[in-house]
């Protein structure tokens, strides 16, 4: 079975819902507000790797709110499930656990994002039924979807490389870059290849240009450390 409606695609509007979650009932587009979100579902509650998954997420807890984005987990378990799960994700890693969860039990949610894996055998319930997979959603304040990610459930996510594309995005959004491999705030970025080479002596004074189509210049914005 597959979901019948268009999938879920970068530059989609991201699917509104009402959800309940550990921190009440939301209206998705109402949650999103001004805000980037990071929406991301774990196969279930009381896992292993998921336990250090939501631990490690709690943990980045400011440098996703430094950013303007605010996070949100699901999977296809209870409001009940989740709390007492909570307890011990911060029993476990040592942080407190601020961001909602939302109860999907229903799988309404997960259908939605097209978070159910039907392939995956291994990723069944023990009433045969497909464990939500570790998929990411990273949501602009425009509702646009910008990145989505889908992990096996064996192996747990880089949250670090979650906010690496935050960065990568926020400032792409603002200047006419883009970022290479590897790339880290505050590294040198690319000037964009629909910038003119006149234009980007104006933008970017003193780039460098390595081939006619691979130009870089110091990051816009960068803070530079003062003595
Ligand atoms: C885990 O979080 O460890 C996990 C969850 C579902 C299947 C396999 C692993």
């Amino acid at each position: 079975m597959s979901p019948s409606r268009a999938p879920l695609r970068l530059g989609s509007i991201a699917p509104d819902f009402k959800a309940q979650t550990t921190k009440g009932e939301i209206q998705f587009h109402d949650f999103i507000g001004n805000s980037w979100v990071i929406l991301f579902s774990h196969p279930a509650d009381f896992t292993p790797v998921c336990t250090t998954e939501l631990g490690e997420v709690a943990r980045l807890q400011d440098k996703f709110t430094e950013r303007n984005v605010k996070v949100i987990g699901l999977s296809a378990n209870g409001l009940e499930s989740h709390e007492r799960w909570i307890d011990d994700i911060n029993e476990v890693n040592n942080v407190s656990l601020n961001f909602p969860i939302i109860a999907d039990d229903s799988r309404e949610i997960s259908t939605l994002y097209d978070m159910l894996d039907y392939q995956d055998l291994t990723n069944l319930d023990a009433k045969g039924i497909p464990f939500t997979v570790r998929s990411v959603f990273i949501i602009d304040p425009k509702k646009t979807i910008r990145l989505t990610l889908s992990y096996p459930a064996s192996t747990g996510r880089n949250f670090d490389e979650i906010l690496r594309v935050v960065d990568s995005l926020q400032i792409g959004d603002k200047n006419r870059i883009t970022t290479p491999a590897n790339w880290k705030n505050g590294d040198d970025v690319i000037v964009h290849p629909s910038v003119s080479n006149e234009e980007a002596a104006t933008l970017f004074p003193g780039f460098r240009t390595v081939k006619p189509y691979l130009r870089l210049t110091t990051q816009p914005g960068k803070k530079t450390e003062t003595a």
